[in-house]
């Protein structure tokens, strides 16, 4: 019997119609969740074996994915970009949790010093939606997005006390099926593969393996605590030292467990018993705030909808021909209908945002279903499942400003044939330093390494930089800020010139700068301004897409 590929597990994995399933969209999703397992890059030829695809149809799914700007090659290598984060945005956005409990956990994380983490139900798993993470040598940290198997996990307990019958018997079954828990790439494997009844983490010896201690007994009898107590612990259930204690965060409309709060903490610092006396009460004040939040929150404001969001599609079907997926792309842009205010959607509205006929709509919502990442609501209208955040976000989610702008920079370099730099201010705002780079083969040539300070208004990145910050500008920056670049000329040192755009945060902010440096027997000052301003500002723009849609929901460091 051939072995059960990807692409049939994918498309077992939901409920639905399979007869009316769009088999491209299908074998897309199937591309960008092998992508997201592996940590965002695999060769052509990797894809093939982890969908079991034929090589023609692995490259005409990463050409439509590469026109959708979600996967650019680089070299022989298909890697997720950051604008495939769109579609977990769709999910996150359409829940509300995030905008409206981020800052709780995030100052929880800042008074505790230790992370706090938000975690919705996914089946029979947990999938964590908002990380505030502490930095620290002992300890794990799992990314947004990441699913972990509910009876591993303190929030699971808290969950499973609002399971039905089906649910514990699919979870049963998935015990049984999978016994080292290799569906949740994110965790250490299962340390006893047939233990359904004691704790996973505890072994002869250990300190918590005496039949009285509160850990080991089994996930349905710390289902029945977690319900009397209304917290639950986690003491190593997934791997030795991690520790966690949870307490839910309760829908004020329905009473029912909305996500769930943790502190994780490690052995070193916290034993599992003295959570309850050290961490949860401070747990509890904040989640008692998180709830007092959701109750008077106000309603989303109403945006204009969007509308023609696949319209798109058909100019690149035209364009491109066979080489262009056009069901797999107008499937995808049907989750970013999408959002905030738009989160349960009919089928007509959902046609309407994406300028799509109803029954193609329809087909591609009845293929998500099927696939699990759209969920169809007794009142005829779909909303989005946690399970979208398997679409690339994890390994997204940790990027940095440096890294995402890279390959922008890669591009720079070489369309103008010059080095390309980006840099931040120091945190005294004296100097700046390279936090990226491209070079070119050029003989005469600027050399950029990464970590390198130079004077801050001495450089063009420097006066851009200085330009948004300084209080009383000089006329040189006042006249850098109204212009919008900086052009240095041979004043660090001769022969040298440069020039400097801003890149901006989504609140307008100035975060770095962006130069292209030559020498001035190559340009004359009017080039500099003719032929690389506007290349200039088109990376910039460029990165910004890239950072303002990574930094919706997860924090982007500079590097
Ligand atoms: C977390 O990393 O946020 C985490 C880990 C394990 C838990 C709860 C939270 O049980």
């Amino acid at each position: 019997m051939p072995a059960m590929t990807a692409v049939d597990a994918d498309a077992r994995a939901g409920a639905g119609t399979p007869g009316e399933a769009v088999g491209p969209l299908v074998r897309g999703v199937a591309v960008l969740r092998r992508l997201t397992e592996a940590g965002g890059t695999l060769s052509p030829s990797a894809l093939e074996r982890a969908t079991g695809l034929a090589r023609s149809t692995v490259d005409r799914i990463t050409g439509t994915l590469g026109r959708m700007g979600y996967v650019r090659l680089d070299g022989r290598d298909v890697v997720l970009t950051p604008r495939v984060m769109e579609l977990g945005n769709a999910y996150l956005a359409a829940l509300r949790l995030p905008a409206l409990l981020d800052a709780r956990a995030d100052a929880l994380a800042d008074e505790l010093d230790e992370s706090v983490s938000l975690a919705v139900a996914d089946r029979d798993g947990i999938r964590f939606i908002h990380q505030a993470t502490r930095r620290r040598a002992l300890s794990v940290s799992f990314r947004i997005g990441d699913l972990l198997p509910a009876e591993r996990t303190a929030p699971g307990a808290l969950f499973a006390t609002e399971w039905t019958e089906p649910d514990w018997t699919r979870w049963r079954e998935r015990r049984a099926e999978d016994v080292q828990d290799a569906s949740f790439p994110a965790v250490p494997p299962r340390a006893r593969p047939t233990d359904d009844h004691s704790s996973t983490a505890s072994s002869p010896g250990s300190p918590h393996d005496s039949s009285t201690d509160p850990f080991t007994d089994s996930f349905t009898e710390r289902v029945e605590r977690a319900r009397r107590d209304g917290w639950a612990v986690d003491d190593q259930l997934i791997e030795p030292g991690l520790v966690a204690v949870s307490v839910p965060v309760r829908d004020p409309g329905t009473g029912r467990v909305a996500c769930v709060a943790s502190v994780v903490s490690h052995t070193s610092r916290h034993s599992a018993a003295d959570l309850r006396t050290s961490l949860l009460p401070r747990l509890r004040t904040a989640v008692k705030a998180m709830e007092t939040d959701l109750r008077t929150a106000p309603a989303p404001e109403p945006g204009p909808a969007p509308a023609g969001l696949a319209t798109w599609t058909t100019a690149s079907k035209h364009e491109l021909g066979r080489d262009f997926v056009e069901s797999l792309a107008r499937g995808l842009t049907v989750l970013t209908a999408f959002g905030e205010v738009r989160s349960a959607l009919p089928l007509t509205e959902v046609a309407r945002a994406t300028g799509l006929s109803r029954a193609t709509a329809r087909r591609a919502l009845l293929t998500h279903e099927h696939l699990g990442l759209v969920a169809a609501r007794p009142d005829r209208t779909f909303t989005l499942t946690p399970r979208v955040l398997d679409l690339g976000f994890p390994p997204l989610s940790r990027t940095t400003l440096a890294r995402l702008a890279e390959p922008h920079l890669r591009a720079l370099a070489d369309a103008v044939r010059e080095p390309t730099a980006l840099a931040v201010l120091t945190s005294d705002g004296k100097e700046i330093q390279y936090t990226a780079g491209a070079g070119t083969s050029r003989v005469l040539t600027v050399r950029i390494t990464v970590g390198t300070r130079l004077p801050a208004t001495a450089t063009s990145l420097g006066r851009v930089l200085l330009a948004d910050t300084a209080a009383p500008p000089s006329p040189t920056l006042a006249e850098v800020r109204s212009q919008g670049y900086a052009l240095v000329d041979e004043e660090l040192e001769s022969g040298l010139r440069s020039i400097a755009v801003p890149v901006r945060d989504r609140t307008g902010r100035t975060v770095a700068a962006l130069n292209v440096s030559t020498h001035a027997a190559r340009r004359t000052l009017r080039d500099c301004v003719h032929d690389l301003l506007p290349a200039l500002h088109a990376t910039a723009d460029h990165i910004q897409r890239d950072l303002h849609t990574t930094s919706r929901f997860t924090h982007v460091p500079p590097s």
